[in-house]
Formats: C-alpha cells, structure tokens, sequence
C-alpha cells in the first residue's frame, strides 16, 4: 500500500471514529444507492443479498424454484465453497453474476469495511486497497444495476464477466420488487448493523425498515425456525448480537437524515437521547434514528421542537419511532401540526414504558390520541398539555382513571378543557399527583372545590390566569382542609384572589412554605397579614405587581409572620407609598435573612429605615431600582442589620453616596462578598479607599458608572488583602490608560473584568491586558 493511501486512510478512519467528518463532506447527493459512501461495502454486500433472496422469490413464485436450495444453501455454508455457485451456472448466468460477485465480495468484506470511506467520490475507485481493486473493479458495473434509472445513466457496457454469458439489464433493478418482498428480507436481516446499512441506501429503503416491528424482526431464533420451510439458515446469528451492540453506525449523507449523528446524542438516565429543532426535524430523520438505535433498545428520550408545517414531522416519522424505540420514556412535541392522532396513538402501542409526556401547540392531536396513551401507558407519570386546541374533558378523564402513577399535571390553554375534565383527573388521581399546574383554562370555582378536596398528595400548585374562579372558590379550597401536605402556591392573575380568599387558604395549608402572588390586583394589605398570622411554615413570599398592597401591609406582615420566613420579595408593587407612619408595636422578624425590593418605585427611604428596624438579621438585600432612596434610608437599615450583611444589590439605586459605602465597609466589611453600585452615580474613589481598607472578603465588586478614576483603581490595586475575583468598571469614562498597571495587579486575581464602555482605555492597552491576563475573561 502507497504510503499516501496508507495516510489518507489513517487519518480518515481516526476522523471517522472521531466523529469529525465534516458535514460537508457528507453532503453529496443523495441518490437511491450513493457507494461512495463509508459502510457501502456492507450495502454492496446486501444489494447482493437481496438480490439472490429476490430471484429466489421470483423464481419460486414462477415455478422455477429449482434454485431455491442451492441459494440458500449459500448462505449457510462460508463463502469459501466457490463450487457451490458454479454449479448453479447453467440454470441462471443472470443469477450467477451475484452469486459470483457475493463470492468476492465476501471474501474481502473484512478489508472493505474498514477502509471504505467518503473520500471516495464520484469516479474515484471503489476500493480503497490497490491490491483488491483488481480483484474487485470487475464487480463495478455489476452494481450500478441498483442505481434506479433517475439518478444514474444506464450502464452503457452489458455485463461481462469472465467471457461468459453476456446479460443486458434491461428493467430496472430491486426497486421494481413490491415492498412486501423488501420487507420480507428486511426482516431476516441478522444484525441492527446490517439493517442501519440498508436504511442509508434510499429513503424508500430507510421508511421500509423504519416499519419493521421489533416483534417482526427474526431473531436467531426464529430465523432457525424458518429454516425447514423456507430453508433459510441463519449463518450469522451468534454474530448479530456482537453487531448490535458494538457496531458504528453508518451516516447518512443527506443532510436531513443522519444516523448515529453523535452531536445529538446524550446518555441522560442511562438512556438515549435525542433533540431534534425546526427544519432538522424530518421523518426520514426519525426513521433514521428508530433504526440506527433499535439495535441499543431504541431511544429512551425523544424531543421535537417545532418541525416544517409542510414537510415536516408526521405520523409516519412517529410511527418509525413507536416500532423501533418501545422503551421510549420521554417524548415532548413542541410547535407540530403535522403530527395527529395516529402518530399518538402508534406511540401509545408500541412503547409501554412511557413515563413524560409533553404536547405543546399540536393542534392536530385530540382526546383520541391521549385516550390511547391513556389504555396503553400505564407508567405515566408526567403529563404537558399546552395550547392543544382539541384536547379536551375525556381524555383528562381516562388519563385520571388508568395512570395510577401519575404525579404531575400541567394543562395550558386548552380551550376544550373545562371542569368536568380537570375535576375528574385530580379526585381519580388524589392520593398520587404531587405537582398541578393549571393556566388559562375555562375553569370554575368547582375545580377549586375539587382540588380543595381532593388535592390531598399535592405539594405544588400553580394556578394562572384562571379569570372565571371568584373569592368564592378559593374559600371553599381552603376550607376544605385537604391541601395538607402543599408546600409551593403560586397564583397568578387570578380575580377570586382577595383578602378572605387568601386568609381561609392559609388556614387551609398549614404546611405552606412558599407563596408567589402576582397580578392580584383585589389583595390588600389586610388579607396579606392574616395570612401570614395563620402560616405559621411559610419561608418565602414573594409579591410581584400586587399593587394593593402598601407599606403597612409589607411591615404587618413582617412583623406578624412566624418565625420561619426567610425571604420577602417585593417587585413591582406600585401601590407603596413612602409615607412616615406611626409604628404600632411590632415583634421583630428574626428569621428573615433575604430582603429584595426592586422597582417598586414608591418605596423609599422612610419604608427601607422601617423594614431595617423589624429585620435585624438581615444578610442579602437587593434594593435594586429604587430610584427614590438615599443614605437617609440605607444608613439606618445598615445600622440595624446584626448578621453582617453578605451581599447587597444597590444597583440603581442613584442617589447614594459614598457615605453608605463607609457605613457598609465600616459595619459588614467582614462579612460583604458582593456590592453592586451600578449607576450610583455619587459614588468616587472615597468608596474605593475604604473597600480596599475594611473588606478582605469581597469577591465582586461592581462599579459601572459610578464617578471612579485611576486613583481608585490604584487603592484597590494595593490593598494587601483585597482578593477581588469580579470587578466591572463599565461605562466609568474616567478610569483611564494609566489604570494598566494597577488593573494587570488586580488581575492576579481576577476572573471576570468588565472594561465595556470605558471610553478613556484605548483599545492598544485592552490589547495588551488581555494578553497578560490570560486568565481572567475581559469584556470591552
Ligand atoms: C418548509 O419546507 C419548504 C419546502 O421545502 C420550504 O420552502 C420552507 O422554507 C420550509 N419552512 C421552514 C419554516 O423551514
Ligand atoms: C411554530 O412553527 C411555525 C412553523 O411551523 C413557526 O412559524 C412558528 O414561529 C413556531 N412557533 C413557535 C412559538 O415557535
Ligand atoms: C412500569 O414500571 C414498573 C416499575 O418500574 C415496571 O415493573 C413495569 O414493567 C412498568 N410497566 C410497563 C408497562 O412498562
Ligand atoms: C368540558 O367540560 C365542561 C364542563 O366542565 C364543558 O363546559 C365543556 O363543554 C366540556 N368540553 C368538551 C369538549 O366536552
Ligand atoms: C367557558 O365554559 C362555560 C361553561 O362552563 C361556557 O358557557 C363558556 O362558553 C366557556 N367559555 C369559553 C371561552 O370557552
Ligand atoms: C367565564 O365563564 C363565562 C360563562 O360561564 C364565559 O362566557 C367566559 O368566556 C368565561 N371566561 C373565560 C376566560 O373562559
Ligand atoms: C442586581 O440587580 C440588578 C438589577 O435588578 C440585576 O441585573 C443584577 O443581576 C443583580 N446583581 C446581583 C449580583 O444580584
Ligand atoms: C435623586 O437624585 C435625583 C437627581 O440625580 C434628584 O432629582 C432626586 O430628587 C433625588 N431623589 C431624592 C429622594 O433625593
């Protein structure tokens, strides 16, 4: 072998294993037989045996059948018994010409499979070892028999081989034979390898095979079974299970259909995976899957987003899946219309291990399909319906009756679905379902009612957009007393949330430990308070765009909660006002350590001195976006905080000045890991100064648009204990070139520096940065 070759080969057969055959590369045309190809040898290899399978059924099927045992009586034996064919000469040269080129082809097959590879294009040689192509070449035209006439010239020279009988082919090739003959010898195939080369052949071929049932395929078996009928002797069987397991795939090289493609490929669970966006997602695409993996017991997980409306994913590509991945657990369908209730209802037949399914926007799929994953799946335990315009009560009713596992219900605007559906799901699955989300729905006070009742397992409940539930429905869920073991609520938009409603649910959750309110424009501060009386558990409460609710109600709540909340976030809220109240007698909150009050631009520094005083311990506070407070508020509140404040937010906050800095150095310097002043645009090196003094433990500091210059940046730089990991300095114009040195000390130690929007640093002095500080990512 020429030393060029030897090289050519290595390195594509490295790459190969690599997997870094560039896409390109496989982008030549794809005809119906490309054998330019890698792993072609093995569809010559069956081209021939299809091929003499196929005149055996001819000549069977026209009483010819005197070539019927010699045939198979090939396949038995090893190739090594050349006589065998050559007895058979005389009743068939047509038929000859495959069995002598099977004889040779299987004899070199070891050779050709590994070194058959992509660069040989169009015209090149077929064999990559010079000294088989002389053996070998003759079989060329032979094979272009395959080509169907569309993609390829007929060949011009008739056969010739080894001056015996000459044939002319004149009817085309294999493609003329009725696929329930393809189907039948698809089938016999001994190994996932053997069948995933056959599928790269043609499309036609690929969807054939992408139909077989695994139940269909012959086993070894069953293969020996068949032997005394049909004389069909499986040589290969002990073989095929090394095949299947250890076998590369071969690649498709239309770019819509790859088999094996790596790229996609994540063991999640100890299960195949596979992800398939927009125009990748094909039918031919998932039949390819279906068969490149059903030889590793299919995929496990299967995602489609969005597919070509129309020449996308339909039923057919589903079906592919169903029979060739009957382990399937996870399949979500996102943005497909072309998808229907057969496509589902194939799925729901063939894989019974399903356990999460997820349908969003699949207009075409109705209750028929989901009542056969209903009957068939009874492992289901996650169920997604989003925007499926024909989903609707009955199918919600058999899933409730026959997935006794079920444990999480999401159903989003879907317009068929009203109570009787969603009622009847969460009473028949009571004592399973854990998570229930239910957004946009035509649904009433009743499903409240029933999920009050019913909901005795349910620990997460996320409720949106619901307009037709009124106050009356929410009290009578919490007073049913059945939300025992709820821990996270979350509602949304929701009109019947009001100050009764909320109180008699919090005496109905005693166990509540999280609860977001957003959008609820009928709550006020008193509901909000004798909620917080009652739940004595809650840890966390989160108020976005309730804007009812004011300052009173924020310190009531505090001060009234019990002595496990943790976090109070408020977002949003317009309805506080920065009035100077007379606090009642109030009980500190000792347990809340997370404070975030951002963009409710009311609130000021009158309210941020109060919250301080009822919230002593406070560690991570996030003021961000409050425009309206100032030192006056922050300083007390810094002054209050016991705990050492850990990380704080100031970002927006404009009208603070380096005095609060002082006070946070001074009072937290040790414990502060973060401070963010982005935008107080009164802050100057004097903050710098003391931070480089009084905070050994800050790790991000965040100074963008703040008033800072070099000399900053030279204090920071010589703070001995300083050991800064993020610094951003974004849009601070005065921080100029002379800053180099003192930022390549810093940059000892940084991660991360933000250099965006520093109009004084030129670009030569980024250039050099960058190169010194190779280990910290520079933003400019
Ligand atoms: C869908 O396929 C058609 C035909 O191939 C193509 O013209 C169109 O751009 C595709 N649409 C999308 C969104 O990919
Ligand atoms: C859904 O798919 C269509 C094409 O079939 C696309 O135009 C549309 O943007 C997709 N919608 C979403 C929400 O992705
Ligand atoms: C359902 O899951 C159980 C336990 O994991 C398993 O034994 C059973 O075979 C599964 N049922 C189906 C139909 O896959
Ligand atoms: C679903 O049930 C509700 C009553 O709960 C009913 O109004 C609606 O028409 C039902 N939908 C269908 C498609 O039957
Ligand atoms: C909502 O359901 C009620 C009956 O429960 C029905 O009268 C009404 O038309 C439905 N509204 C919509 C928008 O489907
Ligand atoms: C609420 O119910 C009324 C009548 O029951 C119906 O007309 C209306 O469409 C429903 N609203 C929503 C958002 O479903
Ligand atoms: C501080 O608040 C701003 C604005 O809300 C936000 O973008 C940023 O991520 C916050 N920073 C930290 C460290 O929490
Ligand atoms: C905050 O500063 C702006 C100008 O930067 C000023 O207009 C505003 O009155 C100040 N707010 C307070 C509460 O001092």
């Amino acid at each position: 072998m020429s030393s060029a070759a030897a090289n050519r080969l290595g390195i594509s057969s490295s790459a190969k294993r690599l997997g870094l055959l560039s896409s390109a590369k496989r982008k030549k045309a794809y005809g119906d037989l490309t054998l330019e190809r890698k792993g072609s040898s093995i569809i010559v290899l069956y081209l021939i045996f299809h091929v003499l399978f196929l005149l055996d059924l001819f000549f069977s099927v026209f009483n010819r059948g005197f070539f019927s045992e010699k045939l198979f009586g090939l396949f038995s034996c090893r190739p090594s018994s050349t006589t065998v064919g050559l007895s058979v000469v005389d009743h068939a040269a047509f038929g000859m010409l495959r069995i002598e080129t099977y004889f040779k082809l299987s004899m070199m097959l070891p050779l050709v499979t590994c070194q058959w590879d992509d660069d040989f294009g169009h015209g090149g040689s077929m064999y990559a070892h010079p000294m088989d192509s002389s053996l070998l070449l003759s079989i060329g035209p032979n094979v272009d028999v395959y080509f169907p006439p569309r993609k390829r010239s007929r060949i011009s020279a008739p056969f010739l081989f080894r001056g015996d009988k000459v044939e002319q082919q004149k009817q085309s090739s294999i493609e003329v034979l009725p696929d329930e003959c393809l189907f039948e010898i698809f089938r016999r195939l001994p190994g996932g390898q053997e069948r995933s080369a056959c599928a790269c052949v043609s499309k036609h071929w690929l969807i054939l095979l992408s139909s077989i049932h695994r139940a269909e395929i012959c086993s070894s078996r069953t293969t020996q079974c068949l032997k005394p009928e049909g004389g069909l002797v499986s040589d290969k069987a002990d073989e095929s299970s090394n095949l299947d397991t250890a076998g590369p795939l071969p690649v498709f090289n239309d770019d819509e259909a790859v088999c094996g493609d790596e790229d996609l490929e994540h063991e999640s669970d100890g299960y195949l995976s596979r992800c398939l966006e927009g125009k990748k997602a094909t039918d031919i695409r998932l039949a390819a899957i279906a068969v490149g993996t059903a030889s590793r017991g299919g995929l496990g997980k299967l995602l489609i987003r969005g597919s070509n409306s129309t020449r996308g994913v339909t039923n057919i590509g589903l079906s592919a899946i169903a029979r060739g991945c009957p382990s399937l657990r996870v399949l979500s369908l996102w943005n497909i219309s072309s998808i229907e209730d057969e496509g589902l209802v194939e799925i729901a037949n063939g894989c019974h291990m399903l356990e999460k399914l997820d349908l969003c926007q699949c207009p075409s799929i109705s209750d028929k399909g989901l009542l056969a994953i209903a009957d068939n799946c009874p492992n289901l335990t996650d169920l997604t319906i989003e925007s499926c315009s024909n989903i609707g009560n009955e199918s919600l009713q058999a899933i409730g009756r026959c997935c006794p596992n079920l444990q999480s219900i999401s159903i989003k605007h879907c317009p068929l679905v009203g109570d009787q559906g969603v009622g009847s799901l969460l009473s028949s699955a009571s004592y399973v379902l854990k998570r229930v989300k239910l957004h946009a729905l035509n649904i009433t006070d009743v499903s409240l009612a029933v999920i009050g009742h019913y909901g005795k397992a349910v620990t997460d409940l996320v409720l949106t957009g619901l307009q037709n539930m009124s106050e009356r429905g929410f009290w009578v869920m919490g007073n049913a007393q059945g939300l025992q073991k709820l821990k996270c609520f979350t509602i949304t938009s929701c009109r019947g949330v009001t100050d009764i409603g909320l109180e008699t649910m919090g005496k109905g959750c005693p166990n509540l430990k999280q609860l977001c309110l957003n959008k609820c424009s009928f709550l006020s501060d008193n509901g909000l308070v004798a909620f917080a009386k009652n739940v004595e558990s809650l840890e966390s409460l989160q108020l976005d765009e309730c804007n009812r609710i004011t300052q009173s109600g924020v310190i009531g709540t505090l001060s009234n909660c019990g002595a496990k909340l943790k976090a109070l976030s408020l977002v949003k809220c317009m309805g506080i006002k920065d009035i100077v109240v007379e606090l009642p007698l109030f009980s500190p909150c000792k347990s809340l350590q997370y404070l975030s009050i951002c963009n409710c631009p009311g609130f000021g520094s009158t309210s941020l001195a109060m919250v301080g005083k009822v919230c002593p311990q406070l560690q991570y506070v996030d003021l961000s976006g409050l425009l309206g407070i100032t030192d006056a508020g922050v300083l007390p509140l810094l002054d209050s905080c016991k705990a050492g404040i850990v990380k704080a937010n100031f970002s927006g906050c404009m009208n603070l000045t380096d005095a609060v800095v002082s006070a946070m150095a001074r009072l937290h310097g040790g414990t502060l890991q973060l401070l963010n002043l982005d935008g107080c645009r009164k802050i100057t090196d004097a903050s710098l100064v003391t931070i480089a003094d009084n905070c050994p433990l800050l790790r991000d500091l965040i100074v963008s648009k703040c008033a800072i210059t070099d000399f900053g940046i030279a204090t920071l730089s010589c703070s001995k204990q300083l050991d800064l990991q993020i610094l951003s300095l974004s849009g601070c114009s005065k921080v100029s070139d002379k800053s180099m040195p003192f930022l390549g000390k810093l940059g000892q130690t940084l991660l991360g520096l933000n250099l965006q929007h520093c109009n004084s640093i030129s670009s030569s002095t980024i250039e050099v940065l960058v190169e010194r500080l190779w280990r910290c990512d520079i933003l400019s």
